[in-house]
């Protein structure tokens, strides 16, 4: 049996977005910014796909500007954010718990003179909302919070951090790739000025994004060329890209979010009776639908893995971008966990095709292989 429990990281293409995509590399393949007819149909379909994903976050269509995925919508939101407003501050906010796209582009702005803070986060991994409030200065410009979390699926409250934010006047960005369409992101309601979205963790294809940019916001472009998508992001706009990105956000479907929580949590419940000295990371409320983050106790998360691996089965330890480092997850360790705990945990993240029949299968290889573990390591029971 094969089981792919890793779609934090990326996710199978569905068959309805191939079919959406294979036209618009065999047939309508113009240039959207030509001026003939090939060219004005792609740019056309350009416009609707833009339509559907602005629509998904109650955003109006000229608000979204397609990029080459999550790493390239924050590294312009940060950057561009930051470049535009330096006259009036250089302070940014962010937390210590965000993915390598935007803490990675926080150092980069240190070593280019801006001021960072990052926040803390509890056990389960919020912020504190007063520390939030605290952090915020004259000089204070932007604030980054990721929305649901990579590693351990919490989901922050945006809606308070945006009022937060705009209460001061500080433009607000949200790293939403792992929510979108999974849990509701309604840019007015929350008071978002920036959102990162990503296609490839909801069934769409790799290699394609979107920044959603509030009208009105100061930003500046962070790469230089033509001056496609409102001259914020220059470059041949992909369209096969863009509207498999736009199909995949029209069919996600609430219900496969309703049935994947439900084998969430199955899989959580047995996992807690049947393995001892687990712990679940991550909070059990505020959580997305399709993550479970686990610490097995006295093992390797990597030797798990690997294990698993041979048995068919596809998991991540930390982050789909650190998992080939052998630090332990700084998301972890910002949860206050110890780091010789931390490099015992695993993260499983299930799909719309994942199936209770491929839980099982992998419960029951887990228990095994887990208890092979244990009964090698020194610290086991002693
Ligand atoms: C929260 C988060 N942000 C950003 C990214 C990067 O997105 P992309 O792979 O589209 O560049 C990822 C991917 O793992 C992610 O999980």
């Amino acid at each position: 049996m094969k089981c792919y429990l890793d779609n934090g990281a990326t996710t199978k293409v569905d068959q309805e977005v191939v079919k959406a995509m294979l036209p618009y590399m065999e047939e309508t393949y113009g240039n959207a910014s030509s001026l003939h007819k090939f060219g004005q149909d792609a740019k056309a379909t350009l416009e609707e796909s833009r339509e559907t994903i602005a629509k998904a976050i109650k955003a109006q269509p000229e608000e979204i500007i397609f990029t080459s995925g999550g790493t390239e919508s924050d590294n312009l939101a940060l950057k561009g954010i930051a470049f535009a407003n330096k006259d009036k501050g250089r302070h940014i906010i962010t937390t210590k718990i965000e993915h390598h796209a935007v803490t990675k582009t926080c150092k980069f702005l240190e070593n280019d003179g801006f001021k960072v803070t990052y926040l803390d986060v509890d056990k389960e991994g919020f912020i504190d909302l007063d520390q939030l409030k605290k952090a915020i200065t004259k000089e204070t410009i932007l604030v980054s919070v990721i929305h649901a979390n990579n590693e351990v699926g919490t989901i922050q409250d945006i809606e308070k951090i945006g009022k937060i934010c705009k209460d001061h006047n500080i433009y607000f960005h949200t790293d939403a790739v792992q929510s979108f369409t999974k849990t509701i992101i309604d840019v007015e309601k929350q008071n978002i000025t920036l959102a990162s979205l990503s296609a490839h963790k909801i069934h769409g294809p790799k290699g394609i994004g979107a920044l959603y940019i509030k009208k009105g916001t100061k930003i500046k472009k962070i790469m230089d060329g033509g001056s496609q998508e409102n001259k914020l992001r220059a470059g041949t706009e992909n369209i096969p890209g863009i509207v498999g990105f736009a199909k995949a956000v029209e069919i996600a479907n609430q219900e496969n979010f309703k049935n994947m929580q439900m084998l969430r949590d199955y899989f959580i419940e047995k996992v807690e009776k049947e393995i001892p000295e687990t712990n679940l990371n991550g909070s059990k409320k505020q959580r997305l639908c399709n993550n479970i983050n686990i610490t097995f106790k006295y093992i390797e998360g990597e030797a798990l893995l690997i294990k698993l691996d041979d048995k068919g089965i596809a998991v991540s330890t930390g982050s789909a971008c650190s998992s080939k480092e052998l630090r332990p997850s700084h998301v972890l360790i910002a949860m206050g966990i110890p780091p010789s705990v931390a490099h015992g945990s695993i993260r499983f993240t299930l799909s719309k095709y994942t199936t209770k029949e491929e839980l099982d299968y992998t419960i029951n290889y887990l228990k095994e292989a887990v208890k092979e573990l244990r009964d090698m390591s020194p610290l086991w029971r002693k």
